[in-house]
């Protein structure tokens, strides 16, 4: 496991967005896996705009995302899809065809969760996983639980993740309470991982997940048995470390 530090935010971004940018350089067919959340924000900018400045192109590039509200459709601002549109696909040369956010409106989930999984392996297997980090140590929406989820499912979400998230809501009570998930399995299963952390209120998960006892109960743990892991941590979230 590779862990930066960097001095702020933007670096973090900047140093990640690296990551993912050389991939897609390396190989510009490459498939990369995504996420939400308030930290890959920067990351993102960073790509579009070395998109706009025609450093990177995503025109052969193919997307998976980690995760979906269950009851949300693409339209919804809180949508995961919705997010992805805004904060990166809008703004690059990527084929929206070949990016995939999981459905949280469609009948019958367990189906569309196998469907999702087939479609990943198909498409040839996930080259570079972005990860953020969950207070309670979740990645995607595996939250700490008693076994390591292995595939696409459906999952309860904590209390703690719902309260996290109402700030994006106009109340607690409109976070939906389920969501679709990749397993840690499928996590696991990407050749490389890239994740992003920021800020002192990380400080503690990021100490527990990576210097911690590897357990289901931080989902995140599992990452220090992946062979090619790079976390990219501003130095407020690696303020717990030695
Ligand atoms: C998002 C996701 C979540 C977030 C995590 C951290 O697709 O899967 O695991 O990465 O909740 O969120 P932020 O970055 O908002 O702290």
């Amino acid at each position: 496991m590779n862990i930066i530090v960097t001095e702020n935010y933007d670096e973090m971004s900047r140093v990640a967005a690296d990551e993912i940018a050389a991939c897609v350089a390396e190989n510009p067919a490459c498939v990369l896996g995504l996420a939400t959340g308030s930290t890959p924000i920067g990351l993102y900018e960073c790509l579009a705009s070395d998109c706009a400045d025609g450093k990177i192109s995503f025109k052969d590039v193919t997307t998976f995302n980690l995760d979906e509200y269950v009851g949300l459709d693409g339209d919804h601002d809180q949508s995961y899809r919705y997010f992805m549109n805004a904060q990166l696909f809008d703004h690059v040369d990527i084929d929206k065809e070949r990016t995939f956010v999981p459905s949280g409106t469609t009948d019958d989930i367990d189906a569309f969760c196998a469907d999702y999984e087939e479609a990943i392996i198909e498409a040839g297997g996930i080259d570079v996983q972005l990860l953020g980090l969950g207070h309670n140590g979740h990645i995607g929406f595996n939250e700490p639980c008693d076994v390591f989820p292995r595939i696409t499912h459906k999952v309860d979400l904590t209390e703690s993740t719902i309260e996290a998230n109402s700030r994006l809501f106009a109340s607690k009570d409109e976070v939906p309470r389920q969501a679709v998930t990749m397993g840690v399995g499928t996590i696991m299963a990407a050749r490389k991982v890239v994740v992003v952390a920021s800020g002192a209120d990380k400080a503690a998960i990021v100490k527990r997940a990576f210097f911690g006892p590897v357990a289901p109960e931080v989902p995140a743990s599992i990452l220090q048995f992946h062979p090619n892991v790079v976390v990219v941590i501003d130095e407020a979230a690696a303020s717990e470390l030695d």
